[in-house]
C-alpha cells in the first residue's frame, strides 16, 4: 500500500482525477471499476471537466460500479445508477452500453451477481478500481464480517452504514437494508486499487485499514493484500496514521509521482 497525504478535499479528488486521465489517455479501452458516494463527487466534476476542456476521451471505456442498493430502479433518484448517469455518465462521451452497474432490481440476484462477475471476466478484469471508505470500515458495501474472498453478492447493511447513509433518504426507515455489492475477492482482483478518503470523520477508520491488522472486521484493510494500492487522504483523513512523514517522503522522492506533486 501506498498513502499520498494531500492538504485538503479538492487537492486529493484532483490527484485522484488526473490519476484516471492519465491511465485513459495510455489505454482509451481502460476498464474502470466506480465508487459512489459524496467523496467521490469533486473526482466526477473533475473528470467532466477534463473532458470538457481537455477532451477526455470516454468513448471507449468501459465501467463497473461496485454496488447497488436491493430494490431501487435505475430512474430512482438515491439509486446508485442514478447517481452515476448524473454525476458522469451523461456529462461526458461515455457510450452507456458500456457502463455496468448491478440490478438492484433483478428478480433473481443470485443470477444477477453471477452474471456480474461474468461480465467482468468477460472484459478482461478491472484495470483500475476508485474505492471510498464507509464509517463501517466496508469497500462497496463489503461489511464488517464479509469473507475477504467474497464475489458479487448481496449484503445486509450494519447499523452504521444505515446510521451514514439514512439522511440521503430522508430517514432510515425509507432507506433499503440489502445491497447487491462486488465481494472483496472481486475488488483485489482489480490491477490497480485507487481509495479516496476525507474529512475528520475518516480518520480513524483510515488509521485502522491502512495500519492495523487486515480483518474481516474492516474490509478495507484486505488492500493490503493488493500489491498495487494507493490511498490517497486529505490532512483530516490522514490525522491518525502513524508513519504519515514515510509517506510524505515517498510521494515527495519517489519517480512514480513526479507528474503529480
Ligand atoms: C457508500 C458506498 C461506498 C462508499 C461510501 C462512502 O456506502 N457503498 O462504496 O465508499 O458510501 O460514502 P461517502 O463518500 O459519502 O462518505
Amino acid at each position: 500500500m501506498e498513502v499520498i497525504i494531500q492538504p485538503d478535499h479538492d487537492c486529493a479528488a484532483l490527484l485522484v482525477a488526473r490519476v484516471i486521465a492519465k491511465e485513459i489517455r495510455a489505454k482509451p479501452d481502460l476498464v474502470l471499476g466506480l465508487a459512489t458516494g459524496k467523496t467521490m463527487e469533486a473526482v466526477y466534476r473533475l473528470l467532466v471537466r477534463m473532458h470538457a476542456a481537455e477532451g477526455l476521451d470516454f468513448s471507449r471505456c468501459r465501467t463497473f460500479n461496485l454496488d447497488e442498493y436491493v430494490g431501487l430502479a435505475p430512474g430512482d433518484s438515491h439509486s446508485y445508477r442514478f447517481y452515476m448517469n448524473d454525476h458522469l455518465f451523461r456529462n461526458v462521451n461515455i457510450d452507456l452500453r458500456n457502463t455496468h452497474v448491478p440490478d438492484g432490481m433483478a428478480n433473481d440476484l443470485g443470477a444477477e451477481c453471477r452474471r456480474y462477475e461474468a461480465a467482468i471476466a468477460r472484459v478482461g478484469g478491472i484495470d483500475l478500481q476508485l474505492l471510498g471508505i464507509g464509517q463501517a470500515g466496508h469497500i462497496g458495501f463489503n461489511e464488517p464480517l464479509s469473507a475477504l474472498r467474497s464475489r458479487t453478492r448481496v449484503k445486509a447493511l450494519t447499523p452504521t452504514t444505515v446510521a451514514q447513509n439514512a439522511p440521503l433518504f430522508g430517514g432510515a426507515d425509507r432507506m433499503p437494508r440489502r445491497a447487491v455489492t462486488m465481494g472483496v475477492g472481486t475488488i483485489i482482483e482489480a490491477r490497480r486499487c485507487f481509495l479516496l478518503a476525507t474529512g475528520d470523520s475518516k480518520a480513524d477508520i483510515i488509521a485502522q485499514a491502512v495500519e492495523g491488522p487486515i480483518t474481516s472486521m474492516i474490509t478495507a484493510s484486505a488492500l493490503q493484500l493488493h500489491p498495487r494500492c494507493t490511498v490517497v487522504v486529505d490532512e483530516a483523513a490522514g490525522a491518525k496514521l502513524k508513519e504519515k512523514e514515510y509517506y510524505r517522503w515517498i510521494f515527495e522522492n519517489e519517480p512514480e509521482w513526479q507528474d503529480f506533486r
